[in-house]
């Protein structure tokens, strides 16, 4: 069984827990989705009612870190990886990986996981139009990389390489669930010029707030959030050849020529194995 009540590796949906705030429903509502319910909302209003411009401005910033996972996969098609593992995918309804990577490229190859079944629920959104095959989702727990692996090989092919995508997931986890272990489950069967893009929430940034936003959250969230450094984050690609800009807060993490780039709550940071 996954932590979240769910069989690992399966399409086995846990119950949907409306008593406390989930991860993937908060960042819906931010996103202005209506796959989230009164908990979701209240706990998401409560975090950021005394962040610096409210709300909006988080939900700007969340905005920004779509594009971002856009600007990342365009990164990755254009330099020969089109194969995508997006692990705590959530219910976004534009910028998905395999959206970005197909308007790029005529064939990637991508394997969703997450572990809240309300993402599960969501999940026909994601496969519908796409070549039979081509992209497919795994109800799966990031604690248990193993049972992630099996089932993502009936869909990648582990000897050309995998972009494995971990947006908005390693705050999930605390030191004590030892995340460099697990992304090293995760790398260990990729060949050399895979790569690891990680965005997390940060310590560093608007510290004050963080910290006081994120206490109210984890009081009402099933999950519990760890913010990190940029040291922290960046320590967890170590090993790995740090892609230029490095590990940098969101907007800056190559931007299209033009863009702005307003300050952010996260770090991103894209690794390539050398081999
Ligand atoms: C904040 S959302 C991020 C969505 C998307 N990746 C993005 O960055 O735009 C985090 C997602 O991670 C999922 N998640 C958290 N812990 C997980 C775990 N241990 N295994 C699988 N999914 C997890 C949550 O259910 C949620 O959908």
């Amino acid at each position: 069984m996954t932590s979240n009540g769910a069989p690992a590796g399966s399409v086995e949906p846990a119950e949907i827990d409306t008593s406390k705030a989930h991860a993937a429903r908060v960042y819906d509502y931010l996103l202005g989705g209506r796959a989230n319910f009164k908990v979701d909302r209240e706990a998401a209003e409560i975090t950021y009612a005394a962040w610096p411009g409210g709300i909006d401005a988080v939900r700007a910033d969340v905005r920004e870190h779509r594009a971002a996972l856009g600007r990342v996969v365009r990164y990755f098609v254009a330099n020969g990886v089109t194969q995508f593992l997006d692990i705590g995918t959530g219910i976004p309804k534009q910028n998905n990986v395999h959206e970005v990577a197909q308007a790029e490229e005529a064939d990637p190859r991508i394997v969703y996981v997450d572990w809240d079944p309300i993402v599960l629920a969501h999940a026909h959104q994601l496969l519908r139009g796409s070549p039979e095959g081509t992209v497919s989702y795994i109800y799966g727990d990031l604690h248990d990389p193993q049972p992630i692996l099996r089932e993502a090989a009936k869909t990648l092919d582990f000897s050309r390489p995998v972009a494995v995508m971990l947006f908005g997931i390693l705050h999930f986890f605390s030191a004590a669930d030892n995340p460099r272990g697990v992304l090293a489950q995760l790398l260990e069967p990729l060949p050399a010029g895979s790569g690891l893009a990680i965005s997390h929430l940060a310590s560093d940034l608007h510290p004050d707030e963080m910290s006081e936003a994120f206490s109210r959250l984890n009081a009402r969230l099933a999950e519990t959030v760890t913010l990190r450094s940029h040291d922290e984050v960046a320590a967890l690609l170590t090993g790995l050849d740090l892609v230029e800009p490095g590990v940098v807060q969101t907007a800056h993490w190559r931007p299209d020529p033009g863009a702005a780039t307003p300050p952010s709550q996260v770090w991103i940071g894209v690794g390539r194995k050398a081999r």
